[in-house]
């Protein structure tokens, strides 16, 4: 059974697996995400239910700006539709909407949408909704490193007091919680420039669903086995269990 005592604080998903959702069908990739597109309804629903506060979905990762031309529109479509379509529920639901990512690198037409949104639900409270979107975990880093060069280079910062707090900071997730839980579906087992600082001490769980299968069950299922694991945060379980 699940413990809703014992969820992740902070739960992480590699939505994998559309193209290839579509293909087996024989239909374009684009209708793999939009099918992929119920699913994310479908999760955020369960996640708000459980009582899951931050929910971060990986939707477009920078490298995926060198797919062809006609699946990046198509995505792109889809993702401002989605915000329009969702707008409603995510406002009913008290849902608070972040982007981590590039900003700039996003159409218009998306952006402003997006921004929108962000700012009309930055008073929401019962769950954070991070959408990964034109997002590399490489290039979040050295954009952090570039801030802290910056600072170092008009003095305001010396070199020594660089730690892992003020490198955190500067990163897109900047008062998130790290994420305790990453799950990706289709199967693959790698992380894809995902979250790379964050998931220092993360779980991950693979399921080999493609993301448009995945549903509230297969979710459950993953939370349940994330409640199986032992973190030791590189302790030992007696010292976990005097200090828990
Ligand atoms: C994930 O599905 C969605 C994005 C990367 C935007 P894919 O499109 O990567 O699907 P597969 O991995 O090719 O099946
Ligand atoms: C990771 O999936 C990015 C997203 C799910 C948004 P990819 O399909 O881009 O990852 P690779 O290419 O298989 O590593
Ligand atoms: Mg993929």
């Amino acid at each position: 059974m699940l413990d809703r005592s014992r969820l992740p604080t902070h739960l992480g998903i590699i939505m994998d697996g559309n193209g290839r959702w579509a293909q087996q069908r024989g239909r374009p990739r684009v209708a793999g995400h939009r099918a992929g597109a119920r699913a994310v309804r479908r999760v955020v629903r369960e996640c708000r239910r459980l009582g899951i506060s931050y929910l971060t979905l990986y939707a477009f990762s920078a490298q995926n700006w060198g797919r062809p031309r006609q699946e990046v529109e198509g995505l792109m479509n889809l993702l401002g539709e989605f915000i329009a379509r969702e707008w409603q529920e995510i406002m009913r639901r008290d849902i608070r909407v972040i982007q981590l990512g590039e900003q700039r690198k996003v159409p218009a037409f998306v952006r402003q949408r997006l921004q929108a949104l962000i700012k009309t639900s930055r008073h929401n409270r019962s769950m954070t909704l991070a959408l990964a979107l034109s997002y590399g975990a490489r290039e979040e880093i050295v954009r952090a490193a570039r801030r802290l060069a910056r600072r170092i280079a008009s003095g305001s910062l010396a070199p020594g007091a660089i730690d892992e707090a003020s490198l955190s900071r500067l990163l897109y997730t900047t008062n998130l919680p790290d994420p305790d839980l990453i799950i990706r579906t289709g199967g693959e087992k790698r992380l894809s420039n995902f979250l790379l600082w964050q998931s220092a001490y993360s779980e991950l769980i693979f399921s080999r669903k493609l993301w448009p299968d995945f549903d509230e069950s297969d979710l459950q299922r993953a939370l349940r086995e994330f409640q199986r694991r032992r973190r030791r945060f590189g302790l030992t379980d007696e010292q976990r269990q005097e200090k828990p």
